[in-house]
């Protein structure tokens, strides 16, 4: 084809494997990798450093408008920057990680990072992933693909991440699992959905090589059509 790099669309739940996969896409490929879980993460530890809370609109929109994000390959995957301060350890806290999706539901906070992500991927080359990418983001993406795994064993994948300090059991990590899930499907703007045009891959019996092999497969294809 007459384009050399397209843009990839990775959409699914929490612990489907997303983000490793979709950094190591990147890698094979050469292309950039955009965590957007990421970004709504760091506009909720900036929310509540300041005590706003996800209902104050105007609040949010004078936060949002002082905040520089950047994302850089890091040594473990992403870095990513707020205002030049690295918060990538602080961003998956547990404070975080439970208020994210009532952040990620408001209009103010998803108008601007959509909007920047769109920014992101306009010279094309970027393997991005969210929720929303392929049905609202990136809706011209050339390869979407929706990751899913079962409630479980997104649960037993994300215990076995979890810092021996942070004491919780399976059941309550499949239990919040379940809670974001549906906090996610259900909210009004952009809720977590495959794309009509969206291959979905079930990664619960699939290793992480094999759904990265059959994604890079699937950019080849696209890559000579486009
Ligand atoms: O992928 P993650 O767990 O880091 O995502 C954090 C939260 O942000 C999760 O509740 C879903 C939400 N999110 C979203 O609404 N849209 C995106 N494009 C990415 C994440």
């Amino acid at each position: 084809g007459d384009s050399d790099r397209i843009n990839i669309a990775i959409d699914g739940p929490a612990g489907a494997g997303k983000s490793t996969v979709a950094r190591m896409v990147a890698g094979q490929l050469g292309y950039v990798y955009i965590d957007t879980g990421a970004m709504y993460r760091a506009v909720t530890l900036s929310a509540q450093r300041l005590a706003i809370a996800f209902e104050q609109e105007s609040a949010l929109s004078e936060l949002l408008s002082g905040l520089r994000i950047k994302l850089e390959p890091g040594p473990n995957g992403q870095s990513i920057f707020v205002n030049g301060e690295d918060v990538t350890q602080e961003i998956r806290s547990r404070e975080v990680t439970r208020q994210v999706s009532y952040f990620a539901a408001s209009g103010v906070v998803r108008g601007v990072l959509s909007a920047m992500q769109r920014e992101m991927a306009a010279r094309k080359g970027v393997v991005m992933d969210g929720r929303d990418i392929g049905t609202h983001v990136l809706p011209d993406a050339e390869l979407k693909v929706f990751l899913t795994a079962s409630v479980k064993e997104r649960a037993a994948r994300r215990f076995k991440e979890l810092p021996a300090d942070q004491a919780i059991s399976l059941e309550q990590l499949e239990k919040e699992i379940a809670e974001r899930d549906a906090l996610d499907e259900q909210r009004d703007i952009s809720p977590l959905l495959k794309a009509h045009d969206a291959i979905e891959l079930d990664s619960s019996y699939m290793t992480i090589e094999e759904v990265v092999a059959s994604i890079v497969k699937l950019s080849r294809t696209k890559l000579a059509e486009a």
